[in-house]
């Protein structure tokens, strides 16, 4: 959920997205819109291509393209296409029309205010490190560092890189010359107590800072000088702006690459994000050296699909990122990963080797699955028994996340034949992990959902009772009755019905806009744009999706089947696992057998 919308009353965003003729902002954005019938069309901004299929409805308020499945309302619109956060978009909408925002209320306001002056501290130190970094009797030495390791001035004064000069109280007493009070400071981060009294956290320090995605600065990391001093480097502590493992390093300046890329290259380190970037890689972020967590990948998601991870593969960084991964993949987050030559990190391959070569590698980055099978493939000690069905295990644990019937056959006969082993020891191993690699109503990770063409027979009704709902909100009261939102099995539409559903709580009729706007994931709101473009197929939409539950419900009825017989087939292998898929079997059939 958007936190902005916490303060903007749904009425009010209503009227701002009516006076914004969705339209008139495309158009005012440079694109030029053809009029096509009821709607209007245009070259997609947001993909290449040479024939329009962009489509605008004035009549919807929606805009939808049939190329690249990206869509949404008029607030979508210029967050994707100005790289906006929704607050920005919003801000800008209301004054296109003169609508002024409401102050917010009394506790949010208080938050708010805080976050500002904390922005404000930190702005004023950042302008204060960069300051002392050009001043040559007090930055000298750390100028002439950055400067041996390549860093050219227009770098320097991009990311307003800065020099915290050793002093114990240097920051301090500037901050207080500008009224700035201790407290400020300590929640901040910038000071903290010890027995003598206040003492600046970075001393003798390179400054780097950090900005969120709307280009304020957060918190700070400071690299020592030289490489005696420990710890290298030294970051903001957690505060109430700066929680590392929500934060990208770059972002801010990289969102738009990211966007026109379709992807985000995922490095580890400040310099390794600096260094690429000077060199003309724009779509570059740094995890800054934690674990590159789920909030990482959803904030990226904002802006692409997919993220190439570029480490070395010895790094202690990578091994943390390695075991989060699985987590994506459910997620049908498209993650790849490029390995550096060991012991080298992107800041020296890019210097060494230059931009080609890195561009190279980017491309050639392998997916998640590729990766742990050649990489196990390649141990020496792959063959022992014992690490080889360590590996078995692994391996099927991560092929249990793929939802597509097609690539997990795939990767199985990749798998097996890397691993020198029977495609059955496999398929055992997923089938003790509860995955039938020949089960008939698999469907693709949501990344890949391309339209109606592509949907297996049970995801095509799932699709005509999502399309029909959100054309006929009305029905879904109804519906949310008789079948549960987890039991769709393509898992775009089981996020869409969710929404659908939660969205039916009150007896006001579901706002198909407002649900847009509260929609983070650019996918989601695409194929819901998708949905609200098709023209009405049936004209009794409730006989339509009478049909559809009744065919969805004997696609269940046979699952609990096969599920009861599997069951039965396994019984006395794992009691306890045994007994909760008969309570979630039961629990189902309670569900739907009416
Ligand atoms: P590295 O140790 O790989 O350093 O840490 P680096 O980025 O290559 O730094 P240089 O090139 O030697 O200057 C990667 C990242 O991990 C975090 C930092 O964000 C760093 O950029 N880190 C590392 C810390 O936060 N603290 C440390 O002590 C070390
Ligand atoms: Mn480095």
């Amino acid at each position: 959920m958007n936190q902005s919308s916490n303060y903007i009353p749904p009425e009010l965003l209503n009227e701002i997205r009516a006076q914004n003729d969705i339209a008139e902002v495309i158009s005012e954005c440079g694109i030029p819109l053809r009029a096509a019938g009821k709607e209007y069309s245009a070259l997609c901004p947001f993909h290449e291509e040479q024939k329009p299929s962009f489509s605008v409805s004035p009549e919807k308020q929606i805009f939808y393209c049939f190329g690249c499945n990206s869509g949404g309302n008029v607030i979508s619109f210029l967050q994707k296409h100005e790289g906006m956060s929704f607050i920005e978009a919003v801000e800008r909408l209301a004054q296109r029309v003169g609508i002024s925002l409401p102050s917010q209320d009394g506790k949010s306001r208080e938050k708010s205010r805080k976050r500002l002056e904390l922005q404000d501290v930190n702005r004023f130190a950042m302008a204060h490190f960069h300051r002392q970094l050009l001043t040559p009797q007090i930055g000298g030495n750390a100028l002439a560092y950055l400067k041996k390791r390549g860093v050219k001035d227009e770098t320097i004064s991009h990311f307003q890189l800065g020099y915290a000069t050793r002093g114990r109280q240097d920051l301090f007493k500037t901050a207080a010359k500008a009224d700035f009070s201790v407290q400020q400071l300590i929640d901040a981060g910038l000071i903290k107590k010890d027995e003598h009294g206040s003492i600046d956290r970075f001393r003798g320090r390179i400054i780097f800072p950090i900005l969120d995605e709307r280009g304020a600065p957060v918190g700070f990391g400071g690299r020592a000088l030289s490489e005696e001093t420990l710890p290298k480097y030294l970051n903001s502590p957690t505060t109430s702006l700066y929680d590392k493992s929500k934060t990208l390093y770059n972002l801010y300046h990289a969102r738009q690459a990211i966007q026109k890329a379709g992807k985000a290259i995922l490095v580890e380190g400040y310099f390794d994000a600096i260094m690429p970037y000077q060199a003309g890689v724009k779509h570059v972020v740094a995890s800054l050296g934690t674990a590159f967590s789920e909030s990482h990948a959803s904030l990226l998601n904002r802006f692409a699909e997919e993220t190439v991870i570029v480490y070395d593969g010895d790094a202690a960084g990578f091994q943390a990122t390695l075991r989060g991964l699985h987590i994506l993949l459910k997620k049908g987050l498209r993650v790849r990963i490029a390995l550096l030559p060991r012991g080298e990190d992107p800041d020296q391959f890019i210097q060494s080797q230059g931009l080609d070569a890195f561009n190279q590698l980017c491309n050639s980055a392998m997916n998640l699955i590729e990766f742990q099978i050649q990489r196990a493939s390649q141990q020496d000690a792959i063959r022992r028994i014992d690490v080889k069905t360590h590996t078995v295990k692994e391996i099927a644990l991560t092929l249990s996340h793929i939802t597509s019937n097609v690539e997990l056959n795939e990767y199985i006969s990749y798998a097996a034949q890397e691993l020198n082993i029977e495609r059955d020891v496999l398929l055992k191993e997923l089938q003790r992990l509860g995955v039938k690699a020949n089960r008939s109503s698999q469907v693709r990770p949501p990344s890949q959902y391309a339209g109606k063409a592509s949907l297996k027979p049970r995801e095509s009704i799932e699709w005509q009772l999502i399309e029909s709902l959100i054309q006929s909100p009305n029905l879904i009261p109804c519906v949310k009755e008789k079948f549960r939102y987890q039991d769709f099995t393509h898992p775009d539409f089981a996020i869409i019905a969710q929404m659908l559903w939660d969205g039916c709580k009150s007896d006001d009729p579901l706002d198909v806009q407002g649900l847009i706007d509260t929609c983070e994931n650019e996918k989601i709101k695409g194929t819901i744009s998708n949905a609200l473009l098709q023209r009405k197929i049936s004209p009794n939409l409730k006989v339509r999706v009478e049909g559809c539950l009744k065919k969805l419900r004997e696609f269940l009825l046979r699952d609990v089947e096969r599920e009861r017989r599997s069951t039965a087939l396994t019984q006395g292998d794992n009691n306890i696992e045994t007994l909760a898929e008969l309570v979630e079997l039961s629990n189902r059939r309670r569900h739907f057998v009416h």
